[in-house]
């Protein structure tokens, strides 16, 4: 069977986790050799730009720099994980990929997405994901889902609502336009139904 590249998305407590968790064994019963990765992330390069990113800085970051950084993990991602995995004809789950940038860099930070239509046209060389599943849910309910849990908020998770709701209509944009890739799942159903409905997409997929 071809590989196929699966990305999931998603504001801060959309329940990202479970899903993935979920959507990797249901792969793996169907025999298919799944790769589980992360952006940013998913090498040794890019767990370290994690941390610049995610750690929280008295003197901030510059727009340009975080989104500098996002695609300098993704470089080193696609080159040494991604591609490589396609070519042998595993599959590819990442727990987000680049239509996390023009959500969060794009909608949130206020960056020209043609400026970050550029960047990924050089550093991608069109490599897209197949199927994206957008794990929706109203900002406020995400947000409360993130308070609940302990630990520190990291530097994207100590922003505002309105950076939240700019993203999450930038993420829902984005999947009207392309509605075959971008899967809209409404997160504020039951596990079940929401698996039901991951189910039926994968299903199709592998038909
Ligand atoms: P995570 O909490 O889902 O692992 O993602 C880490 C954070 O990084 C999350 O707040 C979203 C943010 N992010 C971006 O801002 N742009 C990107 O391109 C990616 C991949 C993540």
């Amino acid at each position: 069977m071809n590989s196929k590249f699966i990305s999931i998305e998603g504001i801060e407590g959309a329940g990202k986790s479970t899903q993935l968790a979920f959507i990797q064994q249901y792969l793996q019963q169907q025999g298919i050799n799944v790769v589980v990765t992360r952006e940013p992330g998913g090498t040794e390069l890019g767990e370290q730009i994690r941390t610049l990113l995610l750690t929280p800085r008295e003197e901030g970051m510059s727009d340009n720099a975080e989104l500098l950084l996002m695609f300098a993990a993704r470089a080193e991602h696609v080159n040494q994980v991604i591609r490589p995995a396609l070519e042998r004809g595993d599959w590819v789950l990442c727990d987000r990929f680049v239509d996390a940038t023009f959500a969060y860099q794009g909608g949130g930070r206020g960056i020209d997405s043609s400026r970050i239509e550029q960047i990924a046209n050089w550093t991608l060389n069109g490599l897209q994901t197949d199927l994206t599943f957008l794990f929706d849910l109203p900002v406020e309910v995400g947000q409360q889902r993130v308070n609940a849990r302990q630990g520190d908020n990291d530097r994207f998770e100590q922003e505002k609502t309105a950076f939240f709701q700019r993203i999450r209509e930038c993420y829902l944009q984005r999947a009207q336009s392309e509605p075959n890739r971008l899967k809209v799942i409404d997160s504020n159903q039951s596990i079940e139904q929401i698996q039901l409905q991951l189910k039926s997409i994968l299903a199709t997929m592998l038909a």
